[in-house]
């Protein structure tokens, strides 16, 4: 839920927007005039105020100055309607959020409304680095490792200065987070911070949404439009998943890292922009520069400073503390008490191999706080949650080093017994011989030569696993009793048909 001001002295409009969003669950305020609109700007916190540009008394462009003076990380969308869009321009200009114009469809400024919300939740939620939030409200960087520490050295040292930065990892490990962090101990941490992500945006779109277009640019550009780093000016543009620009939008990219300038879509002037620029990807940029994908002249002029967020598989000490910092905030949002975790269930995270990093464990979390039904987070839970999850696709899980080790993981904390160790070896070599048997066709002399034993041994075996071998006459002609197949392991004791 968000707070919003609607400012506007059509009433009607007003109240046909505390209708709508109130829908939509916000809690919503009016105002009927830009002075009335100030004034509760001042005295409430609002996430959001949307706002007509041509009112009696102040005008839109008025008020939005005079609030940006109070709080400058308050995302404000102007409404136009045909006549003043020049105004709403220049309020965009100044860093308004977006304008609409009148009449607008609802589905529409819906999709606005939450894009604004979410930039500013970016700006305005503080990430904290390297704590223990007593208010898991709060939003963290999590880890004591050192991995994590030099990322927070990194982080300090960067963020004052002016300079781009790429953030690289395997997706989940936190690089947005951390791109909010140099934000907020930035010296523009009081200017706008504006997220691309360059996947999500159709390429078609994306070069105007970046750089904006003139009026008669294309067909359908009947009004100029600021492009989103002209926009920003002064401030941060982060742009996600910078590995998967378009190759056609990247050249502008350097332009602007390297002139300071940008040119609008049909634009003939140059226009100078100051913003800083944090990019982030989790592909590897050398093989798309190896492939054509990627310029290098950008490759070179970003990489300049690189943070390297690690993955968790390379940090698991941290998960105590990480799954310590989701539960409370999980359980807080879920309004239900937190049932903390048990050292067998960290033991157990531990020891995953986590594909999806941070955010693979929290989504496992959540699922195993949902399990617990109120008791203390248990290895079973933890079973629970991760094994309902899809199989990962391609990472580390796939070896078959890894399926063996998830199966004695899970096998771990559901078995019991006392002697866990023989009872593990016992399967292991019971499931070992029963397939190499398959593969001799059930020859016991070519079974022990494959495993490396001798006849007597591997029989002893055979005889100690119970391993039920079933006669066939078709196989092994060489004379050697047979079976028909090793059946596998099996614990009922007297089934051997040993021959
Ligand atoms: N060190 C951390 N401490 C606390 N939460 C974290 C940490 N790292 C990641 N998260 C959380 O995990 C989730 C994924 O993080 P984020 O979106 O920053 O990852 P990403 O690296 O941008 O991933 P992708 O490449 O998939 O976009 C988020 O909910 C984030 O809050
Ligand atoms: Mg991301």
């Amino acid at each position: 839920m968000a707070s919003i001001l609607i400012v506007d002295d059509d009433a009607h409009l007003r109240q046909s927007f505390e209708k709508l969003l109130s829908q939509e669950g916000h809690a919503v305020r009016t105002a009927g005039s830009g002075e009335a609109g100030l004034a509760m700007v001042e005295s409430q916190r609002f996430d959001l105020v949307i706002m007509d540009v041509r009112m009696p008394g102040m005008n839109g462009l008025e008020t939005f100055q005079a609030m940006r003076a109070i709080e400058p990380k308050l995302p404000v969308i102007i409404m136009t309607a045909f006549g003043t869009t020049e105004t709403a321009i220049e309020a965009t200009k100044m860093g308004a959020f977006d304008y609409v114009l009148k009449p607008f469809e609802i589905p529409e400024i819906l999709v606005l409304i939450n894009h604004a919300l979410e930039a500013g939740r970016f700006m305005r939620s503080r990430v904290e680095l390297d704590v223990v939030p007593e208010s898991p409200s709060l939003e963290a960087i999590i880890g004591r490792s050192k991995a994590m520490q030099e990322v927070y050295k990194a982080v300090g040292r960067v963020a004052p200065t002016d300079a781009t930065v790429l953030i690289r990892g395997e997706s989940g490990t936190g690089k947005e987070l951390a791109a909010r962090a140099i934000y907020q101990h930035s010296l523009r941490s009081d200017k706008p911070f504006l997220v691309i992500n360059c996947v999500a945006i159709p390429e078609t779109l994306l070069e105007s949404e970046l750089f904006g277009y003139e009026k008669g640019a294309f067909t359908g550009a009947v009004n100029r439009r600021v492009g989103r780093i002209e926009q920003a000016n002064g401030g941060t543009v982060f742009l996600d998943e910078i590995g998967d620009m378009p190759f056609g939008i990247q050249a502008k990219i350097l332009r602007l890292l390297q002139e300071k300038s940008i040119e609008r879509l049909g634009g003939r002037e140059p226009i100078p922009v100051d913003v800083r620029i944090i990019g982030a990807t989790n592909r590897d940029l050398e093989a798309a520069l190896a492939e054509g994908r990627f310029r290098e002249d950008l490759y070179y002029r970003l990489k300049v400073v690189t943070l390297w967020l690690p993955p968790l598989r390379e940090r698991a000490g941290d998960i105590p503390l990480l799954s310590e910092y989701f539960l409370a905030r999980f359980a807080r949002e879920m309004g239900i008490s937190n049932p903390g975790i048990t050292e067998a269930a960290n033991v157990l995270l531990s020891s995953r191999a986590w594909p999806g990093n941070v955010r693979e464990l929290a989504n496992a979390l959540q699922k195993a706080l949902i399990f617990s039904r109120g008791c203390p987070i248990g290895p079973e839970d933890v079973v629970q949650a991760i094994g309902s999850d899809q199989p990962s696709k391609g990472l580390a899980e796939d070896t078959p080093e890894e399926a063996i080790r998830q199966w004695i993981r899970k096998s771990l904390v559901s078995e019991e017994s006392e002697n866990l160790f023989e009872t593990f070896m016992d399967t292991f070599a019971g499931l070992l011989i029963s397939e190499a048997l398959k593969l001799a066709g059930n020859n016991r002399s070519r079974t022990a030569k494959m495993l490396g034993l001798s006849r007597p041994t591997l029989l002893s075996k055979i005889e100690k696993y119970r391993l039920k071998v079933e006669t066939s006459v078709l196989s092994d002609p060489g004379g050697t009793p047979a079976g028909g197949g090793g059946r596998g392991l099996h614990g009922a004791a007297g089934d051997a048909e040993e021959r």
